[in-house]
């Protein structure tokens, strides 16, 4: 069974071909090619627990480009909100549909619905992790600056499950990721552990000149995260907003990226976010490329 929950659980070697997929499929798409239809016939059901613009939209949208049918389901609409399990929701919507994308608060409901499911689970983001955006970032990084093995990123701010996507990517990419976090707010330990026991290039530090310096991509996030509401994060964070200050010690040709929603102001000033080193709106339409190459692989396992 074909499964995306995390990009721990892959070769760097197979995430390439997803990736050069979805390029192969955004450049068709751009000349007017036919769209390839792996899907057709098929239904692909995407429950969410929380809100979504980006996943909500591209994967729909791209289950239709491939020729097969969307059902969005809302989890306080299904029986799950008054308490059915995932493991008999899995074992209900497999014998219904061809595959299921979840976009959860706990992570172990993605892997008990994963385990449960007798079709492919697509995990479109949990409190730990986003890595169908981590896919179309990847995409971003490549079209601005080549191969991934060797460039350098800095993560900015909440060490949240974005970031921890990062970690990683970097650690299978072989690509080096500075993350500048405040005490408190750093990656899980046990991920950072995983990822320098593979080799990885993580480095973590509180400063943020020692993260940025002629780095290649600044990337940031929303300080509070949905379902994180309330905490003091505002204040914890303050000095590590991307700013142009910030963007001018990165290298010349940086790029800033963010997986939107973004709030100006905060973790992001205006100037960057709509400035011309910002590459936002690539990662935003890359979703759609680099989803649909995870579904076409999903499927590609039957
Ligand atoms: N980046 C992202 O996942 O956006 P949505 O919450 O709008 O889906
Ligand atoms: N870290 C953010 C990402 C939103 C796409 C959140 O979980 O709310």
């Amino acid at each position: 069974m074909r499964h995306f929950i995390d990009l721990k659980d892959f070769s760097a070697d197979t995430l390439q071909m997803i990736l050069d997929h979805a390029q192969a499929m955004k450049q068709a798409q751009r000349v007017g090619a036919g769209h390839e239809q792996p899907l057709a016939g098929k239904t692909v059901a995407m429950i969410f627990e929380k809100p979504s613009t980006r996943t909500r939209v591209s994967f729909e949208v791209g289950i239709v480009q491939l020729g097969g049918t969307p059902l969005v389901l809302s989890a306080q609409d299904l029986q799950l909100g008054r308490g059915e399990t995932i493991e008999d929701t899995a074992r209900v919507l497999s014998c219904y549909v061809d595959a299921i994308m979840i976009r959860c608060f706990d992570h172990d409901m993605a892997l008990n619905l994963a385990e449960h499911a007798t079709v492919p689970v697509i995990n479109a983001l949990t409190n730990r992790s986003h890595p169908c955006q981590l896919m179309a970032d990847l995409q971003t990084m490549i079209e601005y600056h080549g191969p991934l093995a060797g460039q350098t990123v800095a993560w900015l701010g909440d060490g949240n499950n974005v970031a921890s996507s990062w970690v990683e990517a970097a650690a299978l990419f072989g690509f080096q990721l500075r993350m500048a976090c405040p005490h408190g707010y750093a990656p899980p330990a046990e991920l950072l552990a995983w990822a320098r026991a593979k080799g990885g290039n993580i480095i973590l530090t509180e400063d943020v000149a020692e993260a940025v310096d002629r780095v290649q991509s600044v990337v940031t996030d929303v300080w509070v995260s949905m379902g994180q509401e309330g905490g003091s994060q505002q204040q914890d964070l303050a000095a590590y907003q991307v700013n142009e200050e910030v963007m001018k010690q990165a290298a010349g040709d940086a790029i800033f990226m963010h997986c939107l929603p973004a709030k100006r102001g905060l973790e992001v000033s205006a100037a960057v976010i709509d400035g011309p080193q910002s590459a936002v709106f690539d990662e935003a339409e890359n979703r759609l490329h680099a989803q649909k190459a995870i579904l076409a692989w999903c499927f590609a396992g039957e």
